[in-house]
């Protein structure tokens, strides 16, 4: 009683968060009733690591789905080879959920980056040879870098002079001219969206923010800060 007294009303309604185990998603089938449902997690139910599994943490993106939501609701409305659509994807978690079940997706967004992540994400790889792309290219960024600072054979001057104002605000000159070197490398490759992607989240990282501010940044950070 001393408990209830905790909740708002709104919790009471879906019963109390203290008592009850959440529902387990692989336990789903299509006979699961949905108010048998309890999708009450907490931190310690599901934790980070679990709703961030294998692709699902390859880039940032505010607004996505728990993983463990979509899987519940596509073992409880789809079998094997029916196929879901998703006509907003986001960063793709639907369509990713769908190929773990052996279900087929369709996916679409507005914005032309979501739907490069969610290609990114649901694309087939051979896997060494994606592997060996990634480590070739940063060992590239790194050669031309190194070279720039000990000498100035092969400076890459180039990528030293830039007329891009959000560049020069956002990024200190180094990390922008490693960024733009591995920008004009991805052409090599074969998995060029993947390495797009990559190049994405490591960009939205060196920027010259605080490091609790990555989302909504709003001036650069170029003054020692106090970490909090
Ligand atoms: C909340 S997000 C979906 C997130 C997704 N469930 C996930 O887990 O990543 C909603 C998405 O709808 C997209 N969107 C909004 N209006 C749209 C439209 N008219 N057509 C297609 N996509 C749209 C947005 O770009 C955004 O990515």
């Amino acid at each position: 009683m001393e408990q209830t007294r905790l909740f708002t009303n709104e919790e009471r309604k879906v019963s109390v968060y203290h008592t009850e185990t959440p529902t387990d998603p692989r336990l789903v089938t299509p006979e699961t009733r949905l108010d048998e449902l309890n999708l009450n997690w907490r931190e310690k139910d599901l934790p980070e690591r679990e709703r961030t599994k294998h692709v699902h943490r390859l880039h940032p993106y505010l607004g996505k789905f728990i993983p463990q939501l979509v899987e519940i609701f596509l073992r409880k409305y789809f079998r094997t080879g029916e196929t879901v659509y998703d006509p907003f994807c986001g960063s793709g978690t639907t369509l990713v959920e769908a190929n773990v079940l052996n279900i087929n997706s369709i996916g679409c967004d507005i914005a032309a980056f979501n739907c490069l992540l969610s290609r990114v994400k649901t694309a087939e790889y051979d896997v060494p040879l994606m592997r060996k792309e990634v480590l070739d290219i940063l060992a590239r960024v790194e050669d031309r870098t190194q070279a720039t600072l000990f000498s100035r054979q092969g400076a890459d001057d180039e990528f030293e002079d830039t007329d891009n104002e959000y560049l020069l605000r956002w990024f200190a000159p180094q990390a922008r001219k490693e960024l733009l070197i591995y920008r004009s490398l991805i052409p090599n490759y074969r998995y060029q969206e993947l390495l797009k992607v990559i190049l994405s989240r490591a960009a939205r990282s060196a920027r010259l923010t605080t490091h609790f501010d990555l989302d909504f940044p709003k001036q650069p950070q170029t003054e020692p800060y106090y970490c909090y």
